[in-house]
């Protein structure tokens, strides 16, 4: 397998429309050129180098876990981006692939095939071909009658005739080392953009009495590039089919693929069950049997076996096996929901566990919190974790039974085995095993109601009398 490969990143994108660089910008929740980057790798690629310049502070972090990085600081075109790897890859021999860093539906296999390909016929450079249903923008494949490929000659240098060609360069190559950056020096900017295009390398090349192949893709799908918004989309409804299916195939059920997105990272167990307008997204793992959905968003977020996710936002969180959420919570980073607990309606968790079997039903704000086992948390109670300037946290142990419409005062303990009366406010510790009460007295007057109404009329004789 190839052992390096250069991935264009340094382009403006200036078709986005966007203070964001293109290659930044995320299909499912992940940028365009990690997408890239994941295919090389899975194909075996080792040696990774990115070109990046405009925008590169957005850039570079998202390439420099993978690749080594190089600096085009002025976009002069491909194959003054591709000039800049020189150094990065002095020595180099053999296969090198150059990759759009815009085109995030390309596969591993393309990218091996393209290799095989090169090294099979010992070719200077095999290029991706593809056949657009539009081909306007793309570079032309052009063959001799023989069916020879000889060069590509970009859109806005095409003659009619050559533009009316629907065989197009995809962006993606297998270079022989050595002859691209010996082709290198040999490329003008003599053309309607003034730029350095990689793509000349195939004719100097082939002048040279190098073989030059066009390897048609299977599918144009794969090598549409994002230069726009509505490419975006376009991509993004392409790679969102993509994973569907594959988690179909492994026994996911969803009512409606349209109406569910999972991102390229997520896991999932079979027999969950999608509803529609889920999201499941980042690192997030939902274990066997689990219903998610309607209406739910889980970013980064592990899910047990058999839980019911009904319309629940959570984020950086874990849920474990048989846990029921929603309808309408909302889990925020850092929960631990245990075994068997329950976070229902209109209720809000955050940086808390909830213990195994722990009740959290309506209405709740619970942070801050490490709550034992099989405890329950009344309607409308709350924890107080702010004071304006400080978080606190609370403590609940096992099997406390808290009133609704509590408000725990924290920093607060409240014991286990421990029963709080509904409407208390806590703002004192609570042994284990007691009872408290931190509510006003209730006052009953008794018939006031007749006394009322003796004591209006009264009034109304002494002021008939005046
Ligand atoms: C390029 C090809 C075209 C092909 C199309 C496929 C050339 C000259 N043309 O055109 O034949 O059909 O891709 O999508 O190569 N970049 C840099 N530095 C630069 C210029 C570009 O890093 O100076 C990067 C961009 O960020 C992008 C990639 O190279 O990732 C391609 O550049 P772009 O401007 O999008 O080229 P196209 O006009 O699409
Ligand atoms: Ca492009």
């Amino acid at each position: 397998m190839s052992n390096s490969a250069i991935i264009l990143a340094a382009g403006a994108g200036t078709r986005m429309k966007s203070a964001k660089p293109k290659v930044a910008h995320e299909i499912l929740g992940k940028p365009l050129v990690s997408y890239v980057i994941e295919a090389a790798q899975k194909a075996g690629v080792s040696d990774l180098v990115a070109v990046v310049g405009h925008g590169r502070e957005q850039v570079e972090p998202l390439v420099s876990d993978a690749c080594r990085v190089v600096v085009q600081d002025r976009q002069l075109g491909t194959a003054d981006a591709v000039a800049r790897c020189r150094d990065a890859l002095a020595g180099a021999t053999g296969s090198v692939l150059v990759l759009s860093g815009d085109c995030p539906l390309i596969t591993p296999e393309t990218l091996s095939n393209l290799v095989y390909a090169r090294e099979g016929a010992n070719a200077a450079v095999v290029v991706l071909s593809m056949r657009p249903d539009n081909p306007f923008g793309y570079g032309r494949i052009m063959r001799e009658s023989s069916g020879d490929f000889t060069r590509i000659v970009e859109q806005k240098d095409c003659t009619d005739e050559e533009a009316s060609i629907g065989e197009c360069n995809a962006g993606f190559y297998c270079f022989d080392a050595q002859v691209l950056f010996q082709a290198l020096d040999q490329v003008s900017s003599d053309n309607a953009q003034g730029e350095f295009y990689l793509t000349d390398v195939i004719e100097i090349a082939r002048n040279a009495g190098r073989t030059v192949l066009a390897l048609e893709a299977p599918d144009a799908d794969e090598c549409l590039g994002v230069n726009s918004r509505s490419q975006l989309a376009q991509a993004t409804k392409i790679m969102q089919q993509r994973i569907n299916q594959r988690h179909m195939a492994e026994g996911v059920t969803m009512t409606d693929p349209d109406l569910v997105w999972i991102g390229p990272d997520v896991s999932i167990e079979r027999d969950v069950e999608l509803l529609p307008l889920t999201f499941l997204l980042g690192d997030t793992q939902v274990g066997e049997g689990t219903v998610v959905g309607p209406n739910t968003r889980l970013t980064d977020v592990t899910v047990g076996r058999d839980c019911v996710i009904d319309e629940t936002v959570a984020l950086e969180s874990v849920i474990e096996d048989g846990v029921n959420c929603g309808p309408r919570a909302y889990i925020r980073p850092q929960t631990h929901v245990c075994r068997n607990a329950k976070v229902g309606t209109h209720v809000e968790i955050k940086k808390s566990t909830i213990g195994e079997g722990s009740k959290v039903p309506h209405l709740s704000y619970i942070g801050d919190t490490t709550m034992g086992a099989g405890v329950n948390i009344g309607a409308g109670s709350i924890t107080c974790n702010y004071d304006g300037v400080n978080k606190w946290p609370t403590t609940i142990g096992d099997n406390a039974f808290v009133g609704s419409d509590t408000m725990m005062v924290a920093p607060v303990n409240v014991g286990s085995d421990v029963l709080v009366a509904a409407g208390s406010v806590i703002t004192d510790d609570v042994p284990d095993r007691a009872m408290a009460l931190g509510r006003a007295r209730q006052v009953n007057k008794p018939e006031y109601k007749e006394r009322r109404r003796k004591k209006e009329q009264a009034a109304k004789k002494a002021a008939g009398e005046q």
